[in-house]
């Protein structure tokens, strides 16, 4: 479907675009509530901003923070989000999405306890507070690519994701994932080690511990039933808790509520063979994990940004055109969000904020003032201009000049595999 690209000259131009396509975009003009704190696992966001984890495929070859990624950091840290959920580090070389994705080791922990500090200095000395900080610990599955080539290590087949079936080898064990399970307690100890706050046991965007939860075809006992399909997501959690000194660092997860994928390849979606999403499982899931293992937040997300990116970060501009309106992509992430948030006695992250570009902080407001979220996630815009939060403290609003134009430039420096950053608004750093 065709549309036009971005347009709206006020914020009720944009509120009028939106009631047309019925989708919902609940906006504020009054952005105020975005700087309320939120205690947080004992701690404190000092506001209602998170930058959500954004990679930049700069690590060096032995999985430190390189040049690039400090340089990342030091800018968020400056802009003084309340929260920095910092990007997916792998748990295990064979899984790392890149050859330059972050890694945590044990000779390489110190680097990320330096860039941690230092992230605190300078929001301290910037803002007065210092972040939340929280580690995504990540297993890419199907997307791992640790030499520069994909080398995928998948839950099961799934045609909508294959143009070509992967040979039956591509399909990990039950043992293999018992494996995957265990690496994370070694990744914990060193991420409480390297001063995290938490750690976010990744289960987004169709990466390993995400696909399991679709994996209803799959035989044994990672796959068909609910138990089943949860189990790795769980086992992980139960991992990584036995390596935990004290009771202060915190687990949580990113999690993709809905996939985009029809049954039975999709989680979150009803079983007649339609888009529709269910929520019923996601939510089951979330009250499970604050049960067992007293989760104080959780980051809410959908889609895969390989296949299905509109999904995942509605854009203007991409590989293909997509059958709705980036408003409505919006609308369905704000639904998901929010029903959510209504159904589980736990603070939700909001995600994909940026399209909305000069109004994305309205959007921010609007969901976390409806009580829809208790925290809005920024992930393009953090790359494009981090320091839109004191635009918005100003009251001036985020400028347009300055902003996200959801051009997908950054995703396509990720793909390369190369470092990741905003060529529109970083260009003397980024290009294509
Ligand atoms: C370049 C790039 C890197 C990303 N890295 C991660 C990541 O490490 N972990 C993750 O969960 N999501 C990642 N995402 C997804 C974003 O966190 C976010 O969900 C998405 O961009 C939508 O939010 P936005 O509209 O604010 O950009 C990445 C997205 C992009 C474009």
């Amino acid at each position: 479907m065709k549309h036009e690209a971005f347009h709206y000259p006020t914020l009720a131009d944009a509120e009028r675009e939106a009631k047309k396509l019925n989708a919902f975009v609940p906006m504020s003009e009054d952005v105020s509530v975005l700087f309320k704190a939120l205690p947080l696992a004992g701690k404190q966001a000092a506001n209602r901003i998170a930058f959500q984890p954004m990679e930049g495929t700069d690590g060096t070859e032995d999985g430190a923070p390189g040049e690039l990624t400090c340089r990342r950091y030091h800018r968020f840290a400056k802009a003084g989000p309340g929260l920095i959920w910092f990007e997916a580090v792998a748990t295990l070389p064979e899984t790392r999405a890149s050859a330059h994705q972050l890694w945590l080791t044990e000779k390489n922990v110190d680097e990320f306890r330096k860039l941690l500090d230092t992230v605190r200095e300078i929001s301290l000395k910037e803002n007065g507070y210092a972040p939340v900080i929280i580690m995504q610990a990540t297993n890419s599955g199907r997307y791992s690519k640790p030499h520069g080539y994909p080398e995928p290590l998948t839950a099961y087949s799934c045609p909508p994701l294959e143009d070509t079936p992967l040979p039956a080898d591509r399909i990990v064990s039950d043992e293999d994932l018992r494996r995957f399970e265990e690496a994370y307690a070694h990744t914990a100890a060193l991420c409480q080690q390297a001063g995290f706050d938490g750690m976010d046991v990744k289960c987004c965007h169709r990466y390993l511990a995400c696909e399991l939860l679709s994996a209803f075809t799959r035989p044994g006992a990672y796959g068909g039933s609910y138990e089943n399909r949860t189990r790795f997501l769980k086992n992980c959690y139960r991992s990584a808790k036995s390596a935990l000194k004290g009771s202060s660092f915190f687990l949580t997860s990113r999690l993709n509520v809905y996939d985009g994928f029809a049954w039975p390849y999709g989680f979150g979606v009803r079983t007649d063979g339609s888009l529709t999403p269910d929520l019923t499982e996601p939510v089951r899931l979330i009250r499970e994990l604050k049960e067992e293992f007293d989760i104080p937040l959780i980051n809410v997300t959908m889609g895969n940004p390989y296949k299905n990116p509109h999904v995942n970060r509605p854009y203007d501009h991409g590989n293909y055109v997509p059958d709705e309106h980036p408003l409505e992509g919006i609308g369905r992430m704000m639904q998901g969000v929010s029903e959510i948030q209504h159904a589980v006695n736990v603070p939700v992250l909001g995600s994909a904020f940026s399209y909305l570009r000069q109004y994305a902080g309205n959007l921010a407001a609007g969901m976390v003032a409806g009580g829809h979220c208790a925290m809005a996630g920024f992930g393009r815009m953090a790359f494009a201009n981090p320091e839109f939060i004191h635009e918005l403290r100003s009251g001036d609003g985020i400028q347009a000049a300055h902003s996200c134009v959801a051009c997908g430039g950054c995703a396509v420096l990720l793909r390369n595999g190369t470092p990741a950053g905003c060529i529109v608004r970083d260009r003397e750093v980024y290009k294509l």
